[in-house]
């Protein structure tokens, strides 16, 4: 798989990756992740890349004319066009799925109040947001995508099972708690039941906890 992460700031959305499973990843040769800064293809003396809203309004938009050259110049014939932006659809797990399953993705990260609309119309094929909040540009939110689709490739997970075992793999119920050793720590006990050897009981307990923690944590994950 390549990631192309087309951006303003070019090391916030590199600086995650060049560490731990992200890295071993990318020295394994499983994705090649490069980052570009936009102003590379934007002309004129001052480089320009923003431009004051038509119509009026705060703030500033990200030009068409970079975008469209950048990305015409990096995409391939199967390469899907992603706009992180917090008018997305919010990222699930599932998406990150279905992504992993792509050739070439590029990521293009807003700035300022957005991207020029033409952007989206003529380039873009998916719009995601990382979630309802607003942060100050998008290479974050690439860093998130790209860790989350990068670890689900075959062979980037050192233990396959973890990926299958952890939270969202049935994406409307959060993991049961989890305990190490010490089996006493401060006078606070691993739950007997851990401690049973007995496998089936083991699931059981895991399969309430389950539950409960999600009717804590995420109530919202039940009624979908
Ligand atoms: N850019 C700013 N906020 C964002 C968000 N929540 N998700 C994706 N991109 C963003």
């Amino acid at each position: 798989m390549r990631i192309d992460i087309l951006t303003l700031f070019p090391e916030i959305a590199m600086a995650p990756l060049g560490e731990s499973m992200m890295k071993r990843a990318r020295e394994a040769g499983l994705v090649e992740v490069q980052a570009h800064d936009l102003r590379d293809w934007a002309t004129g003396k001052h480089r320009k890349t923003d431009d004051y809203l038509c119509g009026g309004g705060q703030g500033m938009l990200l030009k068409p004319e970079p975008i469209f050259a950048a990305i015409e110049e990096l995409r391939k014939e199967e390469t899907q066009v992603i706009l992180l932006t917090p008018q997305g659809q919010v990222f699930k797990q599932a998406k990150a799925l279905e992504l992993s399953g792509e050739k070439h993705l590029i990521f293009l990260c807003g700035h300022y109040e957005g991207v020029d609309h033409r952007v989206i119309e003529e380039l873009v094929d998916l719009e995601l947001s990382i979630g309802d909040y607003v942060l100050t540009n998008g290479a974050i939110a690439a860093a998130v995508v790209t860790d989350a689709v990068v670890r689900l490739l075959p062979g980037a997970l050192g233990d396959a099972r973890s990926a299958v075992d952890e939270s969202f793999s049935d994406p409307n119920l959060l993991e049961a708690p989890a305990y190490t050793k010490p089996i006493e720590f401060r006078g606070l006990k691993v739950p007997d039941i851990l401690l049973s050897g007995h496998h089936a009981k083991i699931e059981e307990w895991k399969a309430e906890m389950s539950i409960k923690r999600t009717k804590e944590n995420r109530p919202d994950l039940l009624e979908e």
